[in-house]
């Protein structure tokens, strides 16, 4: 096998390039490499100096994640870059694209950093549940100092070069055309410097200040996660201890957390993430259908929401709505939205200028007649989406994309009412839509296929993770969501209380939120009645009291000015009313009992779903659940955390409470496999 390193001499400079596409992952024989690279370089006297570069989209995007788990192959990345560092002519990382994690430790382990101007520069390993395993946290900290290096490693966000270069990281900044020419002519300047400069030779200053300041700021961001503190241990590390010492330290915790579920949870996530956007039976070569503006039914919070992600994107909108009062409204809460922005510091007011400009309000659906991709936002009536869809059948130009936002229809209905079912799509948002990641591509019967793969690219474009449903009642997501509720009622009715439902659910599961905490917020009389009179279920309880959620200060909680909450003596009287009239004896309920009663179900409709081939694969529904409904990204999703919890364990609790076990789920937990 050809090697995917070579090299090529630039007179007295060796210069060493790895083309291992997709993104130069440092794979064995892209380190079996490196290493002969030197080797060649080491053996000729005429070569005074070394450049290390890539070939393709980006510098060395890290290690090779796949390689992980399997019996390690020499040299190992750690070898290499110490090797690097020791050597004894000059070694220049000439940095294009992202140098990620071992990327960043190889540029590192490197005398001198030359760099791209368009170049970034990071550890993103906390985010595989990992920290940087090539020796990044004790060079981090010795050549940035311990407040950019807990930045870098226990957050794990790039850097720009820009910022690389104030920071010490980056030795000169050059224009990208110029990169390969420059670091070679870097390279010939530093050919006679002795000693070199080694950053596992610098000390690393104290910083405690730094340290507690920086935990204090992150730790909600950091709650239930082990490798963030993994990562600060080793910063902190770096400035107490030998380098050697700190190396040992490093790896130590390197391998604990390898080992551990929570990064092999995020590990998972990482690739699901990117499985998600690929469809079974579409080519890869499916062509795309052009959309240079999106025509936006709805004002209202949805729609105002969707029409951002493409407006800050560049692609401008046509947003229509029933009345200028709606339109004047919506467009009112996009503006505070950006103008937000400016005041974070995400855009300036002249970039929010631009963005409002691309925006166009109207209150005729006719003005959707040049648009490439229609997006209906309207509240959820079957009816009343299937007559817009009768109307923009007929008003949409030939070829454009009909897309409805429905979280529960039939997209098939809906389809088949537009006259040109090929054309439509779901494409269901979550709120708020400008911020959440999940868009739920809704496949219906006839959607064609280069409108599903069209939609999959553009929800890419606009930073949203995409993954395919095929149409049922909820698709995945809410489908999934939905079986909880009711176990949740029978146990308040049994005698558990909201609290402690939704302690199972954040404090135990690590979800964002319990159900009843997002009832209060959504509002608990979404979809009520309305008829105070009628009072049938314990929401309806609450409703008729006018406990309406956190708008009310008064819902299943109840919420002082500041929406903190507290649990609601109010409450427990409406569901003791409740249980008395229903003749139920209040008992105590496990929180054993809520989980195997509230979560297992969700576990159970995950099976289901696969059989129905409602998802493609039980990784998208992990996908969904993390990115849409804040399951922890630290136990995977909710099939990986059944794998990991076990499947015959759920099998047994399901038949303890009578609830009938899909046949997949069944079939896995006897042969003893899991989901894949
Ligand atoms: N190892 C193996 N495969 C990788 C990889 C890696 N480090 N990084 C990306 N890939 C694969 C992806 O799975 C994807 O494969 P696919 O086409 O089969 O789905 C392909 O490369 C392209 O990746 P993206 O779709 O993500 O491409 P983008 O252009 O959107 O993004 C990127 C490029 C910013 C480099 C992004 O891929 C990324 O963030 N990669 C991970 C970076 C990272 O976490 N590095 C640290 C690794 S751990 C480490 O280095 C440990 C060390 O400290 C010891």
């Amino acid at each position: 096998m050809t090697s995917p390193v070579r090299t090529e001499r630039k007179d007295d400079v060796l210069v060493i390039i790895s083309d291992n596409p997709p993104v130069n992952a440092l794979g064995a024989a892209v380190r079996q490499g490196l290493s002969a690279g030197l080797d060649e370089a080491l053996a000729d006297d005429g070569t005074k100096a070394v450049v290390i570069r890539c070939d393709g989209r980006t510098f060395f995007a890290g290690a090779d994640i796949t390689e992980f788990g399997k019996a390690p192959q020499q040299p190992s990345l750690l070898d290499v870059i110490e090797r690097i560092e020791a050597f004894e002519k000059p070694v220049v990382a000439a940095i294009h694209g992202t140098a990620l994690g071992g990327g960043c430790e190889i540029a590192l382990g490197c005398h001198y950093r030359v760099a791209a101007r368009s170049a970034k520069v990071g550890t993103p390993e906390v985010k595989l549940g990992l920290l940087p395993g090539g020796g990044g946290t004790q060079r981090l900290p010795r050549i940035a100092g311990v407040a950019l290096a807990l930045e870098m490693t226990a957050k794990g966000d790039p850097i720009s070069a820009a910022r690389a270069q104030e920071a010490g990281l980056v030795d000169k900044v050059v224009d990208d055309a110029a990169l390969a020419e420059e670091a070679v002519a870097f390279a010939r300047q530093v050919a006679k410097v002795r000693p070199l400069p080694r950053a596992s030779e610098r000390d690393a200053a104290p910083d405690p200040q730094a340290v507690e300041a920086f935990v204090r700021a992150n730790g909600r961001r950091f709650k239930g996660f082990d490798a963030p503190a993994a990562n600060i241990a080793c910063v902190v590390k770096a400035t107490e201890t030998s380098f050697a010492e700190g190396l040992a330290f490093e790896r130590a915790e390197f391998v604990k957390l390898l080992n551990g579920t929570q990064s092999a949870a995020q590990r998972h996530m990482f690739f699901a993430e990117r499985q998600a956007a690929k469809i079974d039976d579409l080519p890869a070569d499916t062509p795309l259908r052009r959309i240079e503006n999106v025509g936006i039914l709805g004002a209202g919070t949805m729609g105002g929401g969707i029409a951002m992600n493409f407006l800050t994107r560049g692609i401008p909108v046509t947003i229509v709505d029933t009345s200028q009062e709606a339109l004047d409204r919506g467009i009112g809460v996009i503006r505070a939205n950006y103008d937000r922005s400016v005041k974070s510091g995400r855009f300036t007011a002249v970039q929010v200028d631009a963005i409002m400009a691309r925006l166009t309000p109207s209150l005729t659906m006719e003005d959707f007649a040049q648009s490439d991709l229609v997006i209906e936002a309207v509240y959820e009536n079957l009816d009343l989406k299937k007559q817009i869809f009768a109307d923009l059948g007929k008003i949409a130009k030939k070829g454009a994309i009909l897309a409805t936002n429905t979280s529960f229809l039939d997209v098939d209905a809906i389809a088949e009412a537009s006259g040109r079912p090929a054309d439509v799509v779901g494409m269901h948002f979550f709120s708020p839509a400008n911020v959440m990641r999940l868009l739920e591509v809704v496949r219906g019967e006839k959607t064609a296929a280069d409108v599903l793969a069209t939609v999959m690219a553009l929800g890419k474009t606009i930073g949203k993770v995409p993954v395919v449903s095929r149409v049922c009642f909820g698709f995945i997501g809410n489908r999934i969501m939905a079986q909880r509720s009711a176990p949740c009622t029978e146990m308040l009715l049994d005698g558990a209380s909201p609290e402690q439902i939704d302690k199972v659910f954040t404090e135990d599961m690590g979800l964002a939120m319990g159900p009843y905490q997002m009832s209060d917020m959504a509002g608990v009389d979404v979809g009520w009645h309305r008829d105070p009179n009628r009072i049938e279920t314990i929401r309806d309880a609450l409703c008729a009291e006018g406990r309406l959620g956190q708008k009310a200060k008064a819902g299943f909680y109840d919420y002082d000015d500041q929406r903190n909450r507290t649990p609601s003596a109010k409450t427990a009287e409406i569901i003791d009313a409740f249980r008395a009239k229903a003749g139920r004896a209040k008992r105590e309920v496990s929180d054993e009992e809520i989980l195997e009663r509230a979560i297992y179900p969700m576990i159970n409709e995950g099976a289901k779903i696969l059989a129905e081939a409602v998802a493609q694969r039980s990784s998208d529904i992990d996908v969904v659940w993390v990115t849409g409904y804040g399951w922890p990204i630290y136990t995977g999703g909710p099939m990986f955390w059944a794998n990991t919890h076990g499947l015959d364990r759920i099998v047994a609790g399901l038949e303890r409470h009578g609830v009938e076990v899909a046949p997949l789920l069944h079939e896995k937990a006897q042969s003893g496999s899991i989901f894949t």
